[in-house]
């Protein structure tokens, strides 16, 4: 029996991954630890660290109860008889496999720790994405440190929630993987975790695999999805040259039962923190293998991906330029997606730095991500002090649209939708253009207010 489960990363995954295994299991023990002491002070006060729909009414049933959030890794460590790590697996920076690979410093360091620190048998759990056969290394890494006669086994258990419906995700996953070792102990420590899992997941929903199928599993769920979004956004283009509209095909496509409907919205380009940095991992451990072409087919949806984004920049400076337009766009959302105060990867930063190379000044407003964040996530990209002088940023939505002809959506933000558009054409510049990057707004009633409108796959 688990009692006691400690989980290393209090992040987007480790926070509302184990508030809801505390929930559904108020007897065990579950603790969230993390070096990162603001973050664990926010997870303890009422200001959650991230913003997801429902996560703190799941928090406060359980926090104080057997939920709880410490920076005291080593105690918990020591106390629990299953870990999860959850800790951030970014792209490398440096080294082989730079700008590619999957950097493992944090979930390595963890291990090592772990093994260290370790006086009984535990259970460690692969929860970050990871490439395929990390396991391998862990194992080597526990086997190296362990004291004299202390086991572990290694489960994968990949996390597939999205961000912005986390909550829904946890709640009611398509599925749970469990990878573990094909061996006595291995099924003793998966079926652990499955009871921990069916408390409230119907057994039929939890898959147990190998552990390297498990790893394997998770890069190429991410890479399917993406890569999904990548065809609709190719097709997005063709459908401005040729007057289909891309919304129209999506439909039909998507009533393909085979195809199916989800994941067919074109956008801006997909971010957060996960697609791109998965893919460009497969693509590395593509050509490590020696399969080129493997390598190449996936990296083109990086490409079009990156394409997708910058061509959106290209149209607005191109009608600023060409109507000789005031050089100040007004830019709504900056997370990468809805619902969510995350924006890493966003393709706000990549096209706010576009125009920024410009000189184009941005208004911006997003309802969740703060001023803070924005410079922090411009300056990660090298921007100049200077270029982040040309950001103005907007605590409503009122301000954002002073003095600028030109509006940008980048995020679907439910809000966005129920503006005033009557109201907010009125002020300020007459002649005013909406560049609809997610296609939420409806162009036949914003042309009728005045506007000019430009949605991505659809004609102008
Ligand atoms: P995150 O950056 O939000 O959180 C990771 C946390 O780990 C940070 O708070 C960091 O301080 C902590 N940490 C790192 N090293 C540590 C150490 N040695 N000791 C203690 N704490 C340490 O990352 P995230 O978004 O939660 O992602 C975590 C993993 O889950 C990644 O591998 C990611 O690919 C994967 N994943 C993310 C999502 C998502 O929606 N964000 C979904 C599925 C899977
Ligand atoms: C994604 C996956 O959906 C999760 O299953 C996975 O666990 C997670 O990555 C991860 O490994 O981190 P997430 O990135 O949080 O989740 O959000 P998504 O809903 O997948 O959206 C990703 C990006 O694609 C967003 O920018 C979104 O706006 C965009 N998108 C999504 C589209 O442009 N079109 C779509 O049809 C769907």
């Amino acid at each position: 029996m688990v009692k006691n489960i400690c989980c290393i990363g209090a992040g987007y995954v480790g926070g509302p991954t184990m508030s809801i295994i505390a929930q559904k299991n108020p007897d065990i023990n579950v603790y969230v630890v993390d070096k990162n002491e603001k973050r664990i002070d926010e997870w303890n006060s009422s200001n959650l660290p991230i913003f997801e729909p429902g996560l703190d009414k799941v928090v406060n049933e359980s926090r104080g109860r057997n939920l709880f959030f410490s920076t005291d890794v080593d105690k918990y460590i020591t106390l629990s008889e299953m870990i999860f790590i959850a800790v951030n697996t970014p792209t490398k920076t440096e080294g082989e496999g730079k700008g590619y690979a999957a950097d493992l410093t944090n979930l390595e360091s963890c291990a090592k720790h772990i093994a260290m620190i370790s006086e009984k048998d535990k259970i460690i759990v692969e929860k970050s994405t990871v490439p395929v056969k990390t396991s391998e290394k862990i194992r080597e890494i526990l086997n190296k440190y362990a004291k004299d006669g202390i086991n572990f086994q290694i489960l994968s258990n990949p996390e597939f929630l999205a961000e912005g419906t986390a909550m829904r995700d946890l709640e009611i996953p398509d599925r749970v993987i469990i990878g573990g070792e094909q061996s006595e102990k291995g099924k003793i420590a998966t079926d652990l975790l499955v009871n921990i899992y069916s408390s409230w997941v119907p057994k039929e929903n939890i898959l147990t695999t190998n552990l390297w199928s498990s790893e394997l599993s998770k890069l190429t769920a991410n890479a399917f999805l993406a890569q999904r979004i990548s065809s609709i956004n190719s097709l997005s283009e063709l459908c401005e040259e040729t007057g289909a509209d891309i919304d129209e095909v999506a439909k039909a496509i998507g009533m393909d039962s085979r195809i199916g409907n989800k994941f067919l919205k074109t956008s801006v380009a997909f971010g957060g923190s996960c697609f791109q940095k998965d893919i460009l991992n497969l693509v590395y451990i593509a050509k490590s293998l020696g399969l080129k072409k493997v390598a190449e087919y996936w990296n083109q949806v990086i490409i079009i991906n990156k394409h997708q984004r910058s061509r959106f920049a290209k149209k607005i400076i191109k009608t600023i330029d060409e109507n000789q337009l005031n050089k100040k766009v007004s830019l709504l959302g900056w997370a990468f997606k809805k619902d969510t105060n995350d924006s890493r990867e966003s393709a706000s930063i990549y096209i706010a730095a576009e125009l920024l190379s410009k000189g184009i000044e941005i208004n911006v407003y997003d309802p969740k991500v703060e001023l803070k964040q924005i410079r922090k996530d411009l300056k990660y990209i090298k921007i100049s002090d200077e270029k982040l002088s040309l950001i103005n940023y907007s605590e409503n939505h009122y301000d954002v649209f002073e003095d600028s002809n030109v509006i940008a959506i980048l995020t679907e933000w439910d809000e966005f939708v129920n503006y005033d558009w009557k109201t907010i054409y009125s002020k300020g510049f007459k002649k005013k253009y909406i560049f609809d990057g997610r296609n939420i707004l409806d162009p036949i009633k914003l042309k009728e207010i005045g506007f000019i409108v430009d949605s991505i796959g659809k004609r102008a």
